[in-house]
C-alpha cells in the first residue's frame, strides 16, 4: 500500500521515494517532505515557533502559515507569499481558507478530463491520494490529487476545483500544484531559447527573492519549456539530488520559485495566472493540467532516464509508441511553396532508391497558396499543383515503394482565405480593433466549440481521401488579440485556456479516428514542444533550424525531458538554409541520427557519392535506431561547455550501445582525450571496432577519442555486447 495515513502524516512511497504531508492541527496540509525513501513514523515535524507578525486565527502566535511550509497554498490570509489558488464570488472574499474535510486513496491514475496526461495501462501501475480541502465561504471545494508510479520514482499532481456554493465563481488563479522545499542552497536549470535556436541548457542559483519561468504566447511556446529541473547546489549530470517539474501542457505556463526571509523555496507550477480567469457556475469543475514531478537521487542523468521512460511508454500513445519510426524526406527546404506532383514524384523517387520509407508533402498544397500570404483555411487540393489530388500523388508515391505524408496547420487562418471571409469572426480578435498579422496569418478560435467541430469534418476528409499514413502538424504563430467574438468581455481571460482545450479536443479527435497514422508535431519547429503535444503525437519537429551544430545544443537540450523517440531531426543541404553555414554530410547525418532521422533538401540534386553516402547513412540508421529511439540516454560531453558534444544510448537490456561524438570546431595541435561510457554492464564483453572489451573497462578507463583536425568531425560507434 504506497499511501498510508498514520499519526496525521500522508506518506505516498514507492521503493525509492517518499512524499510526506502533515495534517496540522487546524487542518491545514503542511509539506514535509518530498525526496528519497524515508520511514515517516520516523519524521521530526518541523516546529516552527518563529514569531509571525499575525496570530493563527487570531489566537496562536506560534503558528503561521506566513512560515510553515504548505500544500497549496493561498496568498492573503496569514500567508502572504506567492499563492497557488485565488477564486472570487460577486460580493464575497477572494481570500480562502482551504481546510482539510476528506481523503479518498484509489487505486490506479484517475484522468483529466479534455486533457492531455501520463497514463496507467492498469491500476496496478499507479496509487492516487485524493485529499479534499475546503472553504464554505468562498465557496469551493478542491481535491489535490498525488499519483504515485510503482516503478519510478514519479508524483504526478493536479487539482480539481469545484463550485459549491449557489452562486457563480471567477477563478483567478490555480496552479497545478506547489510544493514549499525546506531551507537549503539550490539551482535550477531550464531550457529557454527563441525560434531556431530552442531549449538551450541554463543552470542558475536559486537567489533569495521571486524567479521563474514562464510563457504568455498561446502555446508553451519556444522560448522556454514547461520544465525545470531544481537541483542541490552541488549536484551535477549524475549526482545529487534534482527535483524535475514538467508541466503536461501546451499553453501559458509559469513555473515560478520564490525563496522567502528563511531561505524555504515556494515552487508553484501551472497555468500562468496573467490574464487567465474563468467563470465557474455552481456545481461545475474545474481541472488543471498536470506536473509531473521525477525525484532523481543521481543528478539530472537519471532524472531525464526516467522522464524518457515515463513519457515514451506511459504520455505517448498510439500505434507507433513502441515502434521504430520511419526515415522520411519532406521538400520543404527542398522546394518551398515551388512545387508541382513531377518535382516532388522526383524527389521521393531518390529518397524510396537510397531507403527512405516515407515521403512527406509539406506546406503549399492547397487553396492558392503559393507563399505564405494566403488560403489557410481553404483546405481544398490545388489541382494546378496535384493534378490528381493528394490520393494520386500518394498511390505514386506508394508505388515508389514508400509511403505518403502530409503537412497542416488546423489553427490558423489567412486574412486572404475564403474561409475567413464567410466567417471574419472565427479569427481571435479583440472588437473594434485591427487584427495583427503575423508571417500573414491570423488564429482560428479554437475555443469556439461550432470551429472545432467544423475542423473535425474538414481534416477528417482529408485524411480519408488519400492513403496518408503521417501527419505533420504545424501551428506557426502565437496568440496575439487573444479574445473571442463568442465571449463576453469579462469571460475573455478564459480564452487561452479555451483555445487549448478545442486544440486538444481536435487532437484527441482525429488522432483517435485515424490510429494507423503517425502524427508529428510541429509549431514552426518547436515552438510547442510539450508533453502536452506528446500525448497526442509521439514525435515533435525538433527545430526549424536544421544546421548541424546548432542541432548539437537543440537535441542535447530536449533530451533533459524528452526521450529520442520524440526529437525529429533532418539531414538539410549546405550552405544551410539557417544560418548558411557548410558542414559535411557526415556531421549532418550523424547528428540527425541521434534523433528520429529525417531528411530535407532536394535529393534529385545528389550526385553519385553523395547518394552512396546517404544510403549507407540510412543503413546504419535501420541498424541502430531501436538503441537510440528507446533505449537509455547518458551524456558524456557538454556542447554548451566544450569543443565537442557527446551522448550515448544503451539498450534497456545493456547488449548494445551506441555513442555519438561531434566536435564542433578543431584545435591544433591538441590534448588527446577519453571518453568513459556509461551504462553498460560491467561484467559483460563488448565488441568494438574488431576488439573485445569489458563493461568495466569502457566505462572505467574509456576510449580514445579521434583525433579530428578540421572543424565539424564526427562519429558513431556502435558496441555490441557478446554472446
Ligand atoms: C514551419 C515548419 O517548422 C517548417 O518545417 C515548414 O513546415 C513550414 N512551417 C511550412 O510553412
Amino acid at each position: 500500500m504506497p499511501v498510508t495515513f498514520k499519526n496525521d502524516i500522508f506518506h505516498i512511497y514507492n521503493d525509492e521515494i517518499s512524499y510526506c504531508i502533515e495534517l496540522s492541527k487546524y487542518s491545514d496540509l503542511l509539506h514535509v517532505h518530498f525526496g528519497g525513501r524515508v520511514e515517516a513514523d520516523e519524521i521530526e515535524l518541523l516546529k516552527r515557533e518563529r514569531a509571525s507578525f499575525s496570530a493563527y486565527e487570531g489566537k496562536d502566535n506560534g503558528y503561521s502559515l506566513d512560515v510553515l511550509p504548505q500544500e497549496y497554498t493561498v496568498y492573503g490570509g496569514q500567508d502572504l507569499r506567492n499563492g497557488a489558488f485565488s477564486a472570487k464570488k460577486n460580493g464575497k472574499t477572494e481570500i480562502s481558507r482551504l481546510k482539510y474535510r476528506s481523503h479518498e486513496i484509489i487505486k490506479g491514475k484517475p484522468g483529466i478530463s479534455g486533457m492531455p496526461a501520463v497514463y496507467a495501462e492498469n491500476d496496478d501501475e499507479f496509487t492516487t491520494l485524493a485529499i479534499t480541502v475546503a472553504d464554505d465561504i468562498t465557496g469551493v471545494e478542491l481535491v489535490l490529487y498525488y499519483s504515485i508510479s510503482e516503478k519510478y520514482p514519479v508524483i504526478c499532481r493536479h487539482t480539481s476545483i469545484k463550485n459549491i456554493s449557489d452562486d457563480t465563481l471567477r477563478i483567478n488563479a490555480a496552479a497545478s500544484a506547489a510544493i514549499d522545499f525546506p531551507a537549503g542552497d539550490y539551482k535550477y536549470m531550464h531550457l529557454h531559447g527563441a525560434w531556431i535556436r530552442e531549449k538551450h541548457v541554463e543552470i542558475c542559483d536559486v537567489h533569495e527573492g521571486f524567479q521563474g519561468i514562464e510563457s504568455r504566447r498561446g502555446s508553451s511556446g519556444p522560448c522556454e519549456n514547461p520544465f525545470i529541473a531544481l537541483m542541490d547546489k552541488n549536484a551535477g549530470e549524475e549526482y545529487g539530488e534534482v527535483w524535475g517539474m514538467s508541466l503536461v501542457y501546451s499553453s501559458n505556463f509559469k513555473i515560478s520559485m520564490d525563496m522567502e526571509q528563511y531561505k524555504t523555496l515556494r515552487v508553484t507550477a501551472g497555468i500562468n495566472p496573467a490574464g487567465f480567469s474563468w467563470q465557474l457556475k455552481p456545481g461545475e469543475v474545474f481541472e488543471t493540467p498536470e506536473l509531473v514531478m521525477v525525484y532523481s537521487d543521481s543528478g539530472l542523468g537519471k532524472m531525464s532516464r526516467i522522464f524518457h521512460r515515463l513519457y515514451r511508454t506511459r504520455l505517448c500513445r498510439g500505434a507507433y509508441r513502441d515502434k521504430v519510426r520511419p526515415i522520411l524526406i519532406n521538400n520543404w527546404e527542398a522546394t518551398y511553396f515551388n512545387f508541382n506532383e513531377e518535382k516532388l514524384l522526383e524527389i521521393s523517387r531518390k529518397g524510396a532508391e537510397v531507403g527512405m520509407e516515407l515521403f512527406v508533402l509539406d506546406d503549399g498544397w492547397f487553396g492558392k497558396r503559393h507563399d505564405d500570404k494566403s488560403s489557410l483555411g481553404d483546405w481544398f487540393v490545388n489541382t494546378d499543383k496535384l493534378p490528381d489530388a493528394l490520393s494520386g500523388l500518394a498511390e505514386r508515391v506508394k508505388e515508389q515503394g514508400i509511403k505518403f505524408g502530409l503537412w497542416v496547420e488546423p489553427e490558423m487562418i489567412s486574412p486572404d482565405s475564403d474561409l475567413f471571409r464567410k466567417h471574419p469572426d472565427w479569427a481571435l480578435q479583440v472588437a473594434d480593433r485591427d487584427i495583427h498579422e503575423a508571417r500573414s496569418q491570423y488564429v482560428i478560435d479554437m475555443s469556439r466549440a461550432e470551429v472545432v467541430d467544423y475542423l473535425i469534418d474538414v481534416f477528417r476528409e482529408i485524411l480519408k481521401s488519400a492513403d496518408i499514413t503521417y501527419v505533420k502538424w504545424d501551428f506557426n504563430r502565437n496568440l496575439n488579440d487573444a479574445n473571442s467574438s463568442a465571449l463576453p468581455n469579462e469571460r475573455q481571460g478564459e480564452v487561452m485556456h479555451r483555445f487549448m482545450l478545442g486544440t486538444y479536443r481536435l487532437m484527441d479527435t482525429l488522432t483517435s479516428e485515424f490510429p494507423h497514422i503517425l502524427f508529428e508535431g510541429c509549431s514552426g519547429g518547436a515552438g510547442r514542444n510539450d508533453p502536452g503535444i506528446l500525448y497526442y503525437m509521439p514525435q515533435n519537429w525538433g527545430s526549424d533550424d536544421t544546421d548541424a551544430v546548432e542541432r548539437i545544443y537543440i537535441q542535447y537540450g530536449a533530451g533533459m525531458v524528452y526521450p529520442a523517440s520524440t526529437i525529429c531531426s533532418h539531414v538539410s543541404t549546405v550552405p544551410n538554409h539557417q544560418l548558411g553555414r557548410v558542414t559535411p554530410m557526415k556531421l549532418r547525418g550523424d547528428v540527425a541520427s541521434s534523433g528520429v532521422l529525417g531528411y530535407e533538401f532536394d535529393l534529385s540534386k545528389l550526385d553519385e557519392s553523395e547518394s552512396k553516402e546517404l544510403a549507407v547513412q540510412i543503413e546504419r540508421y535501420k541498424r541502430i535506431r531501436e538503441v537510440v529511439l528507446f533505449g537509455d540516454l547518458y551524456r558524456l560531453i557538454n556542447p554548451f561547455e566544450n569543443r565537442s558534444g557527446a551522448w550515448m544510448y544503451v539498450a534497456e537490456d545493456k547488449s548494445k550501445a551506441v555513442v555519438f561524438y561531434f566536435n564542433k570546431l578543431a584545435r591544433p595541435n591538441s590534448e588527446i582525450r577519453r571518453i568513459k561510457l556509461k551504462g553498460l554492464d560491467p561484467v559483460a564483453k563488448y565488441t568494438f571496432e574488431g576488439r573485445t572489451y569489458s563493461g568495466l573497462t569502457l566505462m572505467n578507463f574509456g576510449l580514445y577519442l579521434p583525433e579530428y583536425e578540421k572543424d565539424f568531425e564526427s562519429c558513431v560507434w556502435e558496441i555490441n555486447k557478446v554472446k
